[in-house]
């Protein structure tokens, strides 16, 4: 097979992004972008005019589609690059490779997500006590947990800018998990951080279910945490 990594590449985060199409060939069949990026890196591999090619920069650490560091925008669609098979593009040719447009640019393909973390913190998403397990709600807390913290649902989230007060479906999904198994006294802090910070700016259009590649019931949690969070508290608001 041999394709050609359209990569939209930049020295550094000040610097003109300019593209660089790189052919790569292969005789696996299972290859990824990932695998592409990794041998293209190794060096002796030239751009289609035959020029030496600088090592491109970005991130991965498990290459199982288990740590989200390789999330990256794949022929114009956000995906983890360690699960992007080359033989989906093989038919055109050629697949544009192109870093994550919600976040700085660092250089290359590599973005500066801590917005992202930065939501977490300010959404205060963590256990300040112990959680016991609940039968009624694991399955919703297992489906929580796997959540990469990767971005691509915020790559293709029409309300979430980097910076804003909406923290999008990235913190929505770890929220759902602890609106739903922290006992109601502890849950208040959450709770008005999950209606200001994603319940008031959420359109609801699911574009973030669409592409999680953990595959994660997006529309799922975010009923039961909106039912958790928002409206026993307007149905509770109702009853007085
Ligand atoms: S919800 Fe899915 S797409 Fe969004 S950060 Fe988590 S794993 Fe990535
Ligand atoms: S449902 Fe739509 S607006 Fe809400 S987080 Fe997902 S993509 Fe964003
Ligand atoms: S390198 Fe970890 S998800 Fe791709």
């Amino acid at each position: 097979m041999r394709i050609v990594l359209d990569i939209l590449r930049r020295a550094h985060t000040d610097a003109a992004p300019y593209r660089q199409r790189i052919p790569f060939e292969t005789e696996d069949a299972g290859a990824t972008v990932a695998a592409a990026l990794t041998a293209i890196n190794a060096g002796g591999i030239p751009d289609e005019q035959g020029n030496p090619v600088e090592p491109v920069r970005w991130e991965c650490s498990c290459l199982q589609k288990k740590c989200g560091a390789c999330a990256m925008v794949i022929g114009g669609r956000p995906r983890l690059a360690c699960d992007a098979r080359l033989t989906e593009f093989a038919k055109k040719g050629s697949v544009t490779v192109e870093p994550l447009r919600k976040f700085p640019v660092i250089a290359d393909l590599t973005v500066d997500r801590t917005v992202l973390f930065e939501n977490l913190r300010r959404m205060t998403v963590w256990l300040t006590q112990d959680a016991p397990a609940d039968e009624q709600t694991a399955d919703a807390a297992y489906d929580a947990s796997r959540c990469l913290q990767c971005g691509c649902c915020l790559e293709v989230c029409p309300n979430f800018c980097a910076g804003g007060e909406f923290a999008g479906a990235a913190a929505m999904i770890p929220a759902a998990r602890l609106v739903t198994e922290l006992p109601a006294a502890a849950q208040k802090p959450l709770r008005e951080a999950y209606s200001r910070r994603f319940y008031a700016g959420c359109g609801k259009s699911l574009a973030c279910r669409d592409v999680c590649p953990a595959g994660i019931e997006t529309e799922r949690l975010l009923v039961n945490s909106n039912a958790a969070a928002i409206w026993k508290r307007l149905l509770r608001r109702r009853k007085k």
